[in-house]
Order: structure tokens, then C-alpha cells, then sequence
């Protein structure tokens, strides 16, 4: 059975809605140094967030902002159904509608804490977060995190891209424009290298898997069943290819206007590696490789992203 997906059509819409009427330099605000977005998050939620007990069979899936959460989202949300399915947990009569929340972690109302606490395990959730953001539970409990990272270049693409058709996040008129906003802690969610960094020292948990958008994409089948034995999902080869079929970009756009509503016009945009090359100069190149190089070049995650093979033309 299909999960309810109301709470985040009209959580999206809602937003969509709000931000339609404001002005561009309201659209953002600062919570301890980091910029978010107003009609998404908010302090009081912020610190709501505290209350929330993690559990160790939490699954979180930890990604900045046009990582492809949303894509990993979808192959997380199948995987738990198989599961639930073969451990037989969930009544017929569970009211999906009623359990559902909206899946990104910071993203709700003060109450969604407490909500979280009385769901059934296991629990899936996603996060824009920098690590120390998140509720100290999370690591204190050992919640399982896959942490997806995409290449800096093909990830600036994107969210330039987003930025200029979501109104609640601020566009910009030119590409040159939101490449100084991106290379200077501008973007909402804080700076990708700073998260990169931030998030480079969690690598090597054991309850920390790091998975790359271009690797899944590479390999969808390797990437599913690796995901799978890490959250400890046993899959028969059916179950398999039927995952990674539901979550191919083309059948995922397919499927957009029942999961994502008006939003999967704009989510699913082209779904490639290397469309940075459509819009980097030279200049641009050269600073982002040499902030790649400063912040997380020789670390974990910076050899992860394989900089050489997807950011160098
Ligand atoms: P592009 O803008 O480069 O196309 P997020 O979900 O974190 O916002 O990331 C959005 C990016 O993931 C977009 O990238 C989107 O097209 C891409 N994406 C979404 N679903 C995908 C899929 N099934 N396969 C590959 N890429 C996907």
C-alpha cells in the first residue's frame, strides 16, 4: 500500500502559498548562524525538537538540500514496507493518514515531537541538518543514518535551478549571482562545504553509512542492496529489481503528481551527473575547486566524491 503523502502535498503548497505573497528578503532566518527558510521552519520548532527520543532502528537519511533526498527518500520508503510487510507489525487498520508526518526532521509543528515519540518503529525520517543541529538522541541512541552527498558542482546546478521556480526560497537573476551566494553561506541550510566538513566527522560511525548521488546512479541495484544490508532488510531478488524500478527518475516523474503534487514539477528537473558543465566558467571552476580542496579535499567523504572524476571537465 501507497503511504499517505496529504501532510506533505499540502505542507508544500501551504508554503508555496505563504512565500507567493512575501517579499524576497523575507523569505529567510537566521537560527544560530545557519539561514532557513520561514514558511518551513522556525525557532519554536527548532527547539521542540529536543524533546525527540531517537531510537536505535531509526532510520535517518541525512542529506543536504538537491542531494537527491527525495529519490533515496523513495527507495527508504519501500524498503520499510517490505519489511513491515514481512514482519507482519502494522494492523490493516492503521490510518496512514492520521500517523503521517511530514518526513523532513526540522520541518513541522511543535507538536510533531511528541507525535514521533508514540509511532511504531521502525521510524523514517530525513534532515537537512548539520549534525550538531540535530538532537543530541540521535547519536546518543545510535539511530542508523545514511548520510547521501552529491558532487559540489552538479549540486549548486541543481539548487540554482530549484531556487528560481520555489518561491519560498530566494531566486536569483543570473547563475553568476547565486554562485556568489552559494560560495559565500548564503544558501538556506548553510554552506554545502561547511556541512560537508561538519558531517565528515561522523564518516567512520559505525551507525553512519555514506552513500554518493553518483554511485546510486551508476549502480541503482548495487546501491539498493547496500542500503538494505545496512538497515538490516533482507530482500528476495523480485524485491529488489521492483525498488529500483519504483524509484528510476523516469518512473519517479512519472508517479510525481500522486507523491509530490504541483512540487514534482519542479523536483524532478533532469535527474544527470555533469549538468554543472552547462553553467560553470572557467573562474568558477577554479574557486569551487579550490574551496572543495580546502574544506574537504584528502578527508573521508572528500575521496568519497570522487572530485577528479565528476567535478573536473
Ligand atoms: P537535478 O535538479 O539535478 O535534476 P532533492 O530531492 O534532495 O531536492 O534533490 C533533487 C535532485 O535529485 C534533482 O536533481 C532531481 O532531479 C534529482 N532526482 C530526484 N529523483 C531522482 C531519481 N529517481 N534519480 C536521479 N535523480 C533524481
Amino acid at each position: 500500500m501507497e503511504k499517505s503523502r496529504k501532510k506533505f502535498t499540502d505542507t508544500i503548497d501551504k508554503a508555496v502559498a505563504a512565500a507567493n505573497r512575501m517579499q524576497r528578503d523575507e523569505l529567510l532566518f537566521n537560527y544560530k548562524g545557519i539561514l532557513y527558510p520561514v514558511t518551513f521552519c522556525s525557532p519554536e520548532v527548532f527547539r521542540a525538537m529536543e524533546s525527540f527520543e531517537a531510537r536505535s532502528d531509526d532510520i535517518i537519511l541525512a542529506g543536504y538540500p538537491k542531494s537527491g533526498t527525495n529519490w533515496v527518500g523513495q527507495i527508504l520508503s519501500d524498503l520499510v514496507a517490505i519489511f513491515e510487510k514481512k514482519m507482519k507489525n502494522k494492523e490493516s487498520s492503521v490510518n496512514e493518514e492520521e500517523l503521517e508526518e511530514f518526513p523532513y526532521f526540522e520541518i513541522g509543528d511543535t507538536g510533531k515531537y511528541e507525535r514521533m515519540n508514540k509511532l511504531p518503529s521502525p521510524r523514517l525520517m530525513v534532515t537537512h541538518l548539520l549534525p550538531e543541529n540535530l538532537p543530541t538522541s540521535v547519536f546518543k541512541n545510535k539511530a542508523k543514518i545514511l548520510l547521501l552527498i552529491r558532487n559540489p558542482k552538479d549540486l549548486a546546478t541543481s539548487f540554482y535551478h530549484f531556487s528560481n521556480v520555489m518561491s519560498p526560497l530566494p531566486s536569483y537573476e543570473t547563475w553568476d549571482d547565486f554562485f556568489t551566494a552559494f560560495m559565500t553561506k548564503k544558501m538556506p541550510w548553510g554552506c554545502y562545504f561547511e556541512y560537508l566538513s561538519a558531517w565528515n566527522k561522523y564518516a567512520d560511525d559505525e551507525n553512519v553509512m555514506v552513500l554518493t548521488y553518483e554511485e546510486l546512479k551508476e549502480n541503482p541495484a548495487q546501491g539498493v542492496k547496500n542500503i538494505a544490508d545496512f538497515f538490516g532488510i533482507c530482500l528476495n531478488e523480485k524485491e529488489l529489481q521492483s525498488v529500483v524500478e519504483r524509484s528510476s527518475f523516469q518512473a519517479m516523474k512519472k508517479n510525481s503528481q500522486k507523491t509530490h503534487g504541483a512540487f514534482g514539477n519542479v523536483l524532478f528537473r533532469k535527474g544527470v551527473v555533469s549538468d554543472w558543465k552547462n553553467l560553470f566558467s572557467e573562474d568558477q571552476n577554479e574557486k569551487m575547486d579550490k574551496a572543495f580542496e580546502e574544506h574537504i579535499g584528502g578527508t573521508k567523504l572528500g575521496t568519497k566524491l570522487k572530485y577528479e572524476v565528476y567535478c573536473k571537465s
